[in-house]
Formats: C-alpha cells, structure tokens, sequence
C-alpha cells in the first residue's frame, strides 16, 4: 500500500514538472507588437498605461488592470521578465481600495514607478479619477519592495495643493531627480523624498499633449505625447529641449503620418544601456474599448534617435533587443507559410476574399480552423474601419484549450500584420480555431462624441507555423 502512494507520488510529480517544463521549454523569443501577450500562467498580460524599472538586473513593468465591463479603477498589476519577451506575474501591486479615491467607481490609470535614490523606496504615481473623468489628481503610493504591495497615500501636494491634472507620466533624470510629467507639457520636480512637488520646472507648451513620456539622449531632452482623442489612436509628436524648464522646440510626429502612431498611444519610453548602443524603446498602447482587458495590446518599437530627430518609419512585427549590448536585432525564423487558400484551412460559414486579398467574414459564428504540427503559430490579418472582435483558441489534440484570447481587428488606418502568436509549445498536433463574434469596439469620450468600428469583419491573410 505503501509503495503504491509512493509510486503515484512520483508518477504525478513527474508529470506535473514535465508539463512544467514543456510549458517554459520555447518562450517567447522577440517583442511582438499588436498581439496579445501570454504570461507564465498563460493569461493574457494586462499591464497599460504602463512604464517599466530594472531593478537588480530584473526588469518590472507596471500597468493598469482592466476589464471587459466598465472602466472603473480594477488595480494596477506587476510583472517581471529578464529579456523584456517573456513576463511572469509578480504582485496585483496596488488592489482597488474599499472606499475613497481609489475605491468602487473610480478611475486609476497611467501607474509609472520610480526608485528614491534617497530614501530607497519604491513610488508609484498614477493618474487618478472620478468614473465621469472631472474629480482627476497626481496620486501616488509607497513601498519597500519593488512588486508591493504599494500603500496609496493620496494626492501628491504642490504648496499644500494637489494637482489637479490628468494624463500623466515620471523622467527620472541622470542625476537622480524624479519629475512628474503632465499633459499639456507641464513639468513638475519632485521633493528628495519623492513625495510631493517642489517646482514647476515647465508650464504647459500646447494643448492636448496627452498620454507625456520623455527621455534624454546626451544633453537632449526628449517630450512625446498624444493628440486628445479618448481610447482611438491618433499621430503623436514630440518636442525636443536642452533644459527641462525649455524652451522646448516642437519637432513634429515620429512615426509616418496617418499611421496613427502605428495605431498606438505614447506611454513610455524605456532605454536599454548596453556596451555597444543603447535602445530607446517606444511603449504604447493600442487600446480596444470595451474589451480592454481581452483585447488590448501593446506597441513596443526601437526607436531610432539622431541628434533631435527621433523615428519609428517601420513598424517591426518580431524584434529582438540584446539585453548586454544594447543593438536591436530581428529574427528570421524558419516558419512554414500558410496561405488563407490553402485547403488545410476549413473555413465554416460566408468566407469570401476582400479586395485586399484577405479572406474575410462579419458573421457571427463563422469560424477557420486548422490543424498543424509544430512549436507555434501565428496569423495575419487586415485592420480595418469595419473591423471587429475574432476569438483565437489553441486546442490540443485531446481538445483542451490551451490559449485563448480576442483579437481586435478594427483600426482607423488599416494595417496587415500578425493578429495572433502563440507562446512556442513542445512540438506536437494541434488545433487553432478564429470565430467572428459579431460585435466590435465602440464608445463615447468625455465629450460625448461617438468613436469605434462600423462593421465586425474579421480577416485572415496568411498563417505561418514554426516546426
Ligand atoms: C486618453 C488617455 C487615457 C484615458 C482615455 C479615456 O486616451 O490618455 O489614459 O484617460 O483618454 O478616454
């Protein structure tokens, strides 16, 4: 009897760290902009507005939780990753509080944290808010650990005010200063101890300017922001200056014209200081209102920066950063293609090809699925204007799910690129299947003006499996 528990014992064992180990066997192995992210518990990573510390040779990325339901304040979430592909979840860093500022029915956003070099505690500072988007202050947290849990301390005080401002962003400057940045241009100084203003070292430069980010090469300063357009994406643009109190020059947009940002909001930009070069990479956010905890990605691009000029004029769907060396590589994997053609591919319902040579349906229910051997899988598909929510799922061969996630498929400028990537996988058979869910993002900003899709397309371009 004995030996029969303890040879169950070791059976489930090795099973469990088999699948253990398969699971972490092939991670991600680049920065897929526009593709949900899977995590190390193969949720879907929710980490917006967001901003990312390396601390200890570890890098953390904080951001906003959301939901698929309402935009109330759903917590801000930490994870950590050592090759900024793969991140695993640390901490709901700060939880939703059971009353006050940042209780039921309020907004939180934008969390960005910064280490005191003096006092070596960890701040967070967020951009907080009635539901309604009119009671907004500078709020912030403290903790001693880098994941938390953060203690939400209220507004942060300028001459015994607070600010009363909304999108906002934090510089840490080489010298160990912290600012707090504000739409608009506004910057603020932080006290040594971080925990509230000392100076308004710039007044606002122009209107709008939301969703603030800066950074400094050499001696410049560089400011980026957004036009004000509620969750749709817009053209950025950015100032440059030589002092953070200005004057501050007004460059103009860094990525194409009407790409929208490469259909992305500004949200921070992160610097990789390796010994060859140093990468700037841009973090924003492609929202996907309501469905923003499903549906939501990230664009994170290298950023090219020449003297004062600083550019992204491609949008680069898998990049690699070399973590030591700072240079900016691509992958050229060794994937099979799979054209939307191919008779593997069953497609279920009223399929037909676009003019773009997609293969494309608005009906709710129809559905393509494939069958396929390998490591991974990813499809392309066209964004559109009349695009809208597709569900991807990976089943294995016994039919359990494995990943699941919605796509959006609606953007204002159209873009062909990868919808979907799975995690890499032990090689084996499995089965990927995309269905139209008839329904698209939409929503009314603070003004009431209406924004969103005006069809629920879905299209598939090509698929590609790595074997
Ligand atoms: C802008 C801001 C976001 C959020 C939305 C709400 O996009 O940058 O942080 O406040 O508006 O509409």
């Amino acid at each position: 009897m004995k030996y029969t528990f303890l040879f169950i014992f070791i059976l489930v064992f090795t099973f469990v760290s088999k699948i253990q180990a398969q699971k972490t066997q092939r991670p991600y192995r680049a920065i897929y902009s526009g593709a949900p992210w899977f995590d190390n518990r193969d949720s879907i990573l929710s980490a917006h507005g967001a901003n990312i510390i390396k601390d200890d040779d570890v890098y953390y990325l904080f951001g906003e939780v959301h939901s698929d339901t309402s935009n109330a304040f759903a917590g801000f979430n930490c994870y950590a990753s050592t090759d900024l592909y793969n991140w695993a979840f640390k901490s709901a860093a700060l939880r939703p509080q059971k009353t006050g500022k940042l209780g039921p029915n309020r907004v939180g956003e934008r969390p960005k944290v910064m280490r005191c070099p003096a006092t070596g505690k960890y701040v967070m500072y967020m951009h907080v808010d009635s539901l309604n988007y009119k009671d907004q202050f500078v709020g912030y947290a403290t903790a001693d650990k880098i994941t938390g849990p953060y203690d939400f301390k209220g507004p942060l005080f300028f001459g015994g005010k607070p600010i009363r401002k909304w999108d906002m962003g934090t510089f840490q400057d080489t010298d160990g200063s912290g600012y707090i940045l504000i739409h608009g241009g506004h910057i603020y100084k932080l006290s040594d101890d971080y925990t509230s203003v000392v100076a308004h070292v710039n007044k606002s430069m122009t209107s709008g300017f939301e969703s603030p980010a800066l950074f400094k090469k050499d001696s410049i300063y560089f400011f980026l922001g957004s036009n004000l357009t509620s969750w749709e994406k817009n053209d950025n643009y950015y100032f440059t200056a030589k002092s953070l109190s200005g004057p501050w020059t007004k460059q103009g947009l860094f990525a194409p014209k009407n790409t929208l940002t490469w259909n992305s909001q500004t949200t921070f930009v992160f610097q990789v200081n390796g010994s060859e070069d140093t990468a700037f990479i841009y973090m924003g956010d492609r929202w996907s209102y309501p469905k923003q905890a499903s549906a939501a990605t990230y664009v994170w691009q290298p950023m090219a920066v020449h003297g004062t000029k600083i550019s992204i004029p491609e949008l680069q769907q898998g990049w690699t950063v070399n973590l030591r060396t700072g240079q900016v590589g691509h992958l050229s994997p060794n994937n099979q293609r799979i054209s939307n053609q191919s008779r593997r591919i069953l497609y279920k319902g009223n399929w037909h090809q676009d003019t773009t040579g997609g293969m494309c349906s608005d009906q709710q229910g129809d559905s393509f699925q494939i069958q396929f051997t390998g490591t991974r899988i990813a499809w392309s598909g066209h964004s559109s204007r009349k695009g809208g929510y597709a569900k991807t799922v990976i089943h294995d061969k016994n039919g359990s799910i494995l990943y699941s996630a919605i796509i959006d498929l609606y953007c204002l400028y159209p873009d062909k690129a990868i919808k979907f990537i799975s995690p890499g996988m032990p090689k084996d058979t499995y089965h990927l299947t995309v269905t139209v869910l008839g329904v698209h993002p939409s929503w009314s900003d603070k003004r009431r003006s209406d924004y969103g899709s005006t069809g629920n397309f879905v299209s598939l371009d090509d698929l590609s499996v790595t074997p």
